[in-house]
């Protein structure tokens, strides 16, 4: 089998580069690992920034996101029970959009489906050879039968778990990671949120977050020990534990009730340099991870998708390489300073165990300076809703 652009990963990354792709008559092909019911069943957070909702208008993938989504001007901030609100829209006149990337990925799988553009599920062992001359292939298997796809250019979109990152020689290839000490107890339950926009909620016993899919589901993170396991945890010491953490005016209107999904994530920071190794291009969580705090994940995988996209489609138009010659270079100048916000939402908000008392009034002082600057706040609001691409 032959195509332009072979795409490892049926995530949002893989199937965001697909349909823009398509949409520009570049054939490409994905090859995922899992089925599409097992992708679908993963519960990934719901904050999109303008950026990415626009590349999913220009994919022609935006239908129901703009009939079903919400518009959120701002986000609230409190500590104890002090709160405040950033206001994106004042401060930098833009907003960020809250639809849950598992519908984002639901549509973009209808999009390809109907589209009639091949995605071979359950691909086994997929390898990738000679990335690093003119003539890549991909090898893979399925049903125990191994296949050959040849390509032009292969897109590793399988994330931080692929085969893609790791087809790059480790002698070329730069890891930095951050490992956190702690992570995410999250449960979605059929509730009205506790309020209209998110509550990023800092407390002595640790951090909060109050967000949303709708009107009626809900979505809670408490900070958790990395010794927790979803099953240490009732529903009833859930609720009683998020409500010591966020503002008593908020815990008083708490609507509670029976979870419908409950797991841990961990933290970390992880950035691989270079993105690109010849004819292999790394976009995603397959080259980047941040702490789920500053909402980075889908949204630093759709600037990597869209500075790729536009190499590609300079290149089939006119030849013209240049994009493609400067993607590593420019999807990671946008996403180390989201790795830094992302860090440092995660540090600001957090309890550390090491943490000192001399620690925790930094910690303290940062916060009453966010809630008492407005250039504070406005540097929160720019990076929230987006750095330009
Ligand atoms: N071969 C084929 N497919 C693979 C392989 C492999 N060796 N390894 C992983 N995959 C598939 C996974 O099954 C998954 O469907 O690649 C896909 C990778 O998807 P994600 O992990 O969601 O990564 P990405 O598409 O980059 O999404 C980035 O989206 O959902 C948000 O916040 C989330 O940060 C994440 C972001
Ligand atoms: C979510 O809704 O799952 C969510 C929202 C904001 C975050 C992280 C997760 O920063």
């Amino acid at each position: 089998m032959k195509t332009q652009v072979a795409i490892i990963g049926g995530g949002p990354s893989g199937l965001l580069l697909g349909q823009l792709l398509h949409k520009q008559g570049i054939d490409a092909v994905v090859l995922e690992r899992k089925t599409r019911d097992y992708v679908l069943g993963r519960i990934r957070a719901g904050i999109l920034e303008t950026g990415l909702v626009d590349l999913m208008r220009r994919a022609g993938v935006s239908e129901r996101m703009d009939r079903e989504s919400f518009v959120h001007d701002g986000t609230v901030i409190s500590s104890g029970d002090v709160q405040f609100e950033i206001n994106f829209k004042e401060l930098t006149g833009q907003h960020v959009v809250v639809y849950g990337q598992t519908e984002l990925t639901r549509d973009l799988y209808d999009a390809r489906e109907a589209s009639g553009a091949q995605t071979v599920f359950n691909a086994e062992n997929v390898q990738i050879h000679g990335a690093d001359n003119d003539t890549p292939y991909v090898t893979y298997d399925v049903e125990g039968n191994q296949q050959r796809l040849d390509c032009d250019y292969v897109a590793g979109c399988d994330g931080f778990h692929g085969v893609s990152r790791k087809t790059i020689p480790e002698t070329i290839r730069n890891d930095y990671e951050k490992v956190y000490p702690f992570g995410w107890l999250g449960i979605l339950s059929e509730t009205p949120p506790v309020h209209e926009e998110l509550i990023y909620a800092n407390s002595d016993r640790g951090f909060a977050l109050c967000s949303m899919r709708n009107d009626n589901l809900s979505r809670y993170y408490i900070q958790c020990s990395l010794t927790d396991s979803p099953e240490d945890w009732s529903d009833e010491a859930f609720w009683d534990e998020l409500k010591r953490r966020i503002p008593a005016e908020m815990a008083d209107k708490l609507v509670t009730g029976p979870s419908i999904e409950k797991s841990i994530a961990p933290l970390r920071s992880f950035v691989t340099e270079p993105m690109r190794w010849g004819r292999l291009f790394l976009c995603g969580d397959a080259a980047h991870i941040v702490p789920p705090t500053g909402a980075k994940g889908l949204n630093t995988a759709a600037s990597d998708i869209h500075y790729l996209f536009e190499g590609l489609r300079q290149f089939y138009s006119n030849g013209d390489a240049t994009g493609l010659d400067t993607y590593s270079e420019r999807a990671l100048a946008r996403i180390w300073k989201a790795e830094r916000f992302s860090w440092w939402m995660t540090n600001l908000l957090h309890r550390f165990p090491e943490q000192s008392g001399f620690d925790l009034k930094m910690q303290r002082a940062e916060i009453e300076f966010l809630r008492s600057n407005r250039e504070a706040q406005m540097v929160l609001a720019q990076n929230y809703v987006g750095l330009p691409y």
